[in-house]
C-alpha cells in the first residue's frame, strides 16, 4: 500500500466532502467505479461484501485492484464490508485489505466490543494505516429492491453515549451508524420510505470523534446526503443503485439481441454503472481531491 487509508478519510473530514465506497460484485463493476474515480481524479474506496468478495475471490480482488491503482495512479481503499467474525475480517486483511469493517451490530453489546477490539488489535498491530470500522446501530435490510415497508424502531437507531463509549473502548478509526438509513432502495409506492434523522447524526457527532459511515446510501435523496456530509458524515455507501443500473441494462441489451460475444455485450452495463458513481462522486464533493 503506497498511499494512507486514514488519511484519505481525514482529509475527507477537514475538507467537508464524503469518499464513496463503491461495492462491486465483479470485474464489469470494478472497471467501472475505476475508471469513473480516474476520470473524477477522486479517491475512492472498493466494498466488498462476504458474499461479494467470496464469488470474486479474495486473492483475485486484491490483485485486481492492485492492477487498478497502479494504472490510474488512484488512491483505491479495498474495503471488507460487512464482515460478521474475526476470522473474516482476518482472512481480508490478510489478503492485502487496506480497510476492514467488522460488523457486530447483530450481536449483544459486549460481544460485539470484544470482537471489534479483537479486529483492531490485529489491524493495527500489522498496519497502522488501514482503516477499521465498526458499527453500532442497526442498519436494516439488504442491497436490494423492497417491495414491503421496513419499519424501524427507536431501538434500531445508534445511541449517542454507547457510541462514544464503544468507540473509545475498541479503537476503532470509523463507525457506522444507524439514523433512519437503511440498506436497498424501496420500490414502486413505498418511495420517501427512508428518511434521515439529522438530530440523531448530530448528537452522535458531538460525542464521537471517529470517521462517521453512511450505510445504506442508495436511494436516500441529495438533499440529505449533502446535509449528512455537512454533519460529519465522511463515506456513504453504495451498493443496490449499482446493482439496479448493472443488471437492468444487461436484461435490456440482452433481450434485444442475440449477441454472444461478452466484450461486445457488457460496455452499456459498464456505462450505466459508471453514469451512478458519477453522479455519486459529485454530490459527495470528492472530485478534484487527489
Ligand atoms: O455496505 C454497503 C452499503 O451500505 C450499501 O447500501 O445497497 O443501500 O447502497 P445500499
Ligand atoms: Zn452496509
Amino acid at each position: 500500500m503506497i498511499f494512507s487509508p486514514i488519511k484519505i478519510l481525514k482529509s475527507a473530514r477537514d475538507g467537508k466532502y464524503a469518499v464513496g465506497q463503491f461495492n462491486v460484485s465483479n470485474l464489469e463493476q470494478l472497471r467501472a467505479v475505476c475508471e469513473t474515480a480516474a476520470a473524477l481524479k477522486s479517491p475512492v474506496i472498493i466494498g466488498t461484501s462476504e458474499g461479494e468478495r467470496k464469488f470474486i475471490g479474495l486473492k483475485q480482488i486484491v490483485a485486481t485492484v492492485k492492477a487498478w491503482q497502479e494504472e490510474t495512479g488512484l488512491p483505491i481503499i479495498l474495503n471488507a464490508d460487512h464482515s460478521r467474525s474475526f476470522e473474516t475480517a482476518k482472512a481480508a486483511f490478510d489478503a492485502g485489505y487496506s480497510g476492514i469493517h467488522f460488523d457486530g451490530s447483530e450481536l449483544p453489546y459486549e460481544e460485539n466490543l470484544k470482537i471489534t477490539k479483537q479486529v483492531v488489535e490485529y489491524v493495527k498491530s500489522k498496519n497502522s494505516e488501514a482503516v477499521v470500522e465498526g458499527e453500532l446501530g442497526r442498519v436494516l435490510g439488504g442491497s436490494q429492491i423492497h417491495r414491503e415497508a421496513i419499519e424501524l424502531k427507536e431501538s434500531d437507531f445508534t445511541d449517542p453515549d454507547l457510541a462514544e463509549e464503544f468507540v473509545k473502548e475498541s479503537g476503532i478509526d470509523s463507525l457506522a451508524i444507524s439514523y433512519g438509513n437503511v440498506h436497498g432502495i424501496f420500490g414502486k409506492g413505498l418511495e420517501g420510505n427512508e428518511k434521515l434523522d439529522m438530530e440523531r447524526l448530530k448528537a452522535i457527532r458531538k460525542k464521537v470523534e471517529a470517521f462517521l459511515i453512511l450505510h445504506g446510501g442508495s436511494g436516500i435523496n441529495a438533499d440529505e446526503i449533502k446535509e449528512s456530509i455537512k454533519n460529519g458524515i465522511v463515506k456513504v455507501n453504495i451498493n443496490t443503485e449499482l446493482r439496479v443500473a448493472y443488471v437492468n441494462t444487461l436484461r435490456e441489451v440482452l433481450n434485444k439481441s442475440d449477441e454472444t460475444t461478452p466484450y461486445k455485450i457488457w460496455p452499456p452495463a459498464i456505462e450505466a454503472v459508471k453514469r451512478v458513481v458519477e453522479e455519486k462522486i459529485k454530490l459527495f464533493g470528492s472530485s478534484n481531491k487527489i
